[in-house]
C-alpha cells in the first residue's frame, strides 16, 4: 500500500518538506488536503517510506476511504496494527495501551470521510507521546469552499507539534 511500482514525478520538494517537520521538527500530525485525484495517497505513501527509518516501532497505513463512519476509526486503526479487541474494555483504552510510547507513524488516509473522529486522534496523540499521524483529506469541513477553489493544486499541508 505504502510503496507504488510506477515513479513519482514532480513531489521532491513536498517529499522534502514532510520529512523534516516529521523528523527534524517533531510535528505530530501533519495533514494534506487537496481534491479528489491530485495525489495525497501517492505523496504519503511515498513520504512513508522515505521517514520509515524514524519510526523503530513501525509505520501503518490505515485506509479510511471505505469507512461509513467516525466511529469506526479506532476499529480500523486496530486492524491496521493488528491489535484485536479482548473482553471489555474499550478499544480506545487499548490502543492507547499498546501504541504506549512506541514510535511509530500511522498513516490515515482519505480522513474526510470520518472528520467526527477527530477527537478519537486527538486523545490517542494525547495519550501516547511517540505517536506521529499523517492524515490525508479530501477537505476539512471548515475549510471546504476555500479548499474546493484550489482543486487543481497539489496537496496542501497543516502541521501540529503538540507542543503549545
Ligand atoms: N506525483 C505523482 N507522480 C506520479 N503519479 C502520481 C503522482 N501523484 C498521483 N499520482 C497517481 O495519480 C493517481 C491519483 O493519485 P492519488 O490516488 O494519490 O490521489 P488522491 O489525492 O489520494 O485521491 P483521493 O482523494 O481520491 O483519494 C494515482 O494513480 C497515483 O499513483
Ligand atoms: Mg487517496
Amino acid at each position: 500500500m505504502l510503496s507504488a511500482s510506477t515513479p513519482l514525478f514532480g513531489r521532491d520538494e513536498a517529499l522534502a518538506d514532510i520529512e523534516r517537520l516529521l523528523t527534524q521538527e517533531r510535528v505530530r500530525l501533519l495533514t494534506m488536503s487537496g481534491a479528489g485525484g491530485t495525489g495525497k495517497t501517492r505523496l504519503a505513501g511515498a513520504a512513508a517510506v522515505r521517514v520509515a527509518a524514524e519510526f523503530p516501532d513501525g509505520v501503518s497505513f490505515v485506509d479510511l476511504s471505505a469507512v461509513e463512519e467516525a466511529t469506526l476509526v479506532p476499529a480500523s486503526v486496530a486492524q491496521a496494527i493488528g491489535v484485536q479487541e479482548s473482553g471489555s474494555e474499550p478499544l480506545q483504552a487499548i490502543l492507547s495501551e499498546v501504541l504506549g510510547d512506541r514510535a511509530i507513524l500511522l498513516v490515515l488516509d482519505n480522513f474526510e470521510r470520518v472528520l467526527g473522529a477527530v477527537q478519537f486522534i486527538a486523545d490517542l496523540l494525547g495519550r501516547c507521546p511517540r505517536l506521529v499521524m499523517l492524515v490525508t483529506s479530501r477537505q476539512s469541513r471548515a475549510a471546504a469552499p476555500a479548499r474546493r477553489a484550489r482543486a487543481a493544486r497539489p496537496p496542501a499541508t497543516g502541521a501540529w507539534s503538540g507542543r503549545d
